[in-house]
């Protein structure tokens, strides 16, 4: 925690598009539990920016329903709304700027203050707003660090540009670019698994392990979101990031230490061992309305009245990564990402190989290492065992973990909880960093332009369903069994 030193000094926190969404949802109350929770600087102050003229009574009134408060708490949420400050202006005159430092500025009692800008802003006013920043609002006497949010482009080139335009205002240390699966429990948890437990690490590798599954169902569809996400697709909006990031936290090297660079460098590493997706190895599927569904479970994607009619933006992927190193080479990690499924579910799924020489008439199935990441954080290993009593025939069972019964009085904090903390003691090690980026982009560009230049139309999937019924298939082919004859129990509380 390099900065903690720094935790006496004055801290402001200006969060650029505070009339928004995501401020509305996501940052307001994550800075409110952060301030709960004593885990800012005692003498932080909150400053919104925006283009809507309003009171910080109206900021406050907007993100009211999405901010708990508990009794005995009422005292706190008064004095953190007092600690916040709202300067009205437009994204690209540096005069609204100047305007804001010097709010900023009247904060900054003695020798050192720091500023934290995070950027909820869209896309198109990021240049703008980070060269303002830059010129006008700077700290003198202290760190500066911006926070971004994704898309950091939509390809190579436009990230590289984005990338470049930013290396232009700012030092690599001063950007934290989001990406918030980073910040999930179970997600941070993978290195520790890994290489924190003798027993997984010599059967890490192809000749142990038969594929790895890392997936993402969310059981809605755009719903009014259609505007963004058609001109992204699910690849773009979910893949290329939050799910490329978990696959090289599984299967990168050890790193030298836990230092942030350190680990970032082994991430890169794994990531330069991947070719660029080919087409025979993505699947893309879209979904339809369901007649016999309820509500917008009867409208599919292209009925969505934010989505052009003859959209084929998928809604649905699966991509099939090959790592060219000793450690995986031949071992398919299957990324699969969609929205309108039957469930809300983010998991990775280290499946093993099957036993050699079996002895039990063909009843053993694999070993299944399943490391799920929401909802209900829980680590557990499918296991083969005698089943109890006299007989001697098999049966499935796990090992597990499951954080609600073995960690009842903890509390998980959410992943904007722990990044946006993370920022004030200048902790990157769960940020992207801009080579990770760039390979990220490399890897998915090359098929991305390809589905859209042949405008590739994606395969049809029922809203609420398990994705299109092509896509066992292609786990089939890619070595993951899935016999459906196991199911995870939800431990009971006894
Ligand atoms: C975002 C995507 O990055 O992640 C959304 O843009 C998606 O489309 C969201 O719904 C999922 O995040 P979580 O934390 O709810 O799994």
């Amino acid at each position: 925690m390099e900065n903690k030193g720094d935790f006496q000094y004055p801290h402001t926190f200006v969060l650029l598009g505070a009339s928004g969404d995501l401020a509305k949802k996501k940052i307001y109350p994550t800075i409110w539990y952060l301030y709960r929770d004593n885990l800012l600087p005692k003498n932080t102050k909150f400053v919104g920016y925006a283009r809507t003229k309003q009171t910080v009574a109206e900021v406050r009134e907007k993100s009211k329903k999405y901010m708990k408060v508990r009794p005995g708490e009422e005292d706190k949420f008064e004095s953190f709304w007092e600690a916040n400050d709202y300067v009205a202006g437009s994204y690209d005159k540096r005069i609204d700027y100047e305007k804001l430092n010097q709010v900023i500025f009247k904060y900054e009692k003695g020798p050192v203050a720091n500023r934290i800008f995070y950027l909820a802003v869209p896309p198109t006013v990021f240049e703008d707003v980070t060269v303002n920043i830059r010129n006008a609002c700077v700290s003198i006497k202290g760190f500066t660090r911006v926070i971004i949010e994704k898309p950091f482009g939509r390809d190579d080139e436009s990230s590289e540009k984005l990338s470049n335009h930013l290396a232009s205002l700012f030092k690599e240390e001063q950007i934290y670019r989001i990406d918030h699966y980073l910040g999930k429990e179970m997600v941070q948890n993978l290195m520790t698994i890994r290489f924190a437990n003798q027993i997984f690490s010599p059967s890490w590798n192809r000749e142990n392990i038969a594929s790895v599954l890392i997936s993402f169902k969310e059981p809605f569809g755009t719903e009014g979101r259609g505007g963004y996400f058609d001109s992204f697709g699910i690849v773009r909006d979910v893949m290329q990031n939050h799910l490329l990031q978990i696959l090289s936290l599984v299967a990168m090297e050890k790193p030298v230490s836990l230092h942030p660079n350190d680990i970032r460098d082994e991430k890169v590493k794994v990531l330069r061992h991947i070719k660029p997706i080919e087409r025979k190895d993505l699947l893309i599927g879209q979904y339809v309305g369901n007649p016999d569904g309820q509500g917008d479970e009867k409208l599919g994607y292209l009925e969505d009245p934010t989505v052009p009619k003859d959209s084929v933006t998928p809604t649905y992927a699966i991509a099939v990564i090959w790592i060219n190193n000793s450690r995986w080479q031949g071992v398919p990690f299957i990324l699969r990402c969609g929205k309108a499924l039957n469930e809300r579910k983010a998991e990775v799924r280290v499946q093993y190989k099957d036993v050699p020489g079996d002895i039990f008439n063909g009843h053993t199935k694999r070993n299944e290492l399943v490391i799920r990441v929401q909802p209900g954080e829980a680590l557990y290993l499918k296991m083969m065992s005698k089943s109890p009593g006299m007989k001697f025939d098999l049966m499935e069972t796990e090992l597990d973990l499951t954080y609600s019964m073995r960690y009842r009085e903890a509390d998980v904090p959410d992943a904007y909880e722990r990044l946006i903390s993370d920022v004030f003691t200048g902790t990157q090690m769960h940020f992207v960093r801009n080579d990770e980026l760039k390979e990220a982009w490399r890897i998915f560009t090359p098929v991305l332009k390809e589905l859209e230049e042949q405008h590739v139309k994606p395969l049809p999937y029922v809203y609420g369903s398990r994705g299109p019924p092509e896509a066992d298939a292609k786990l089939a082919e890619c070595d993951f069994k899935y016999s459906g004859s196991y199911k995870w129990q939800k431990p009971t509380l006894s």
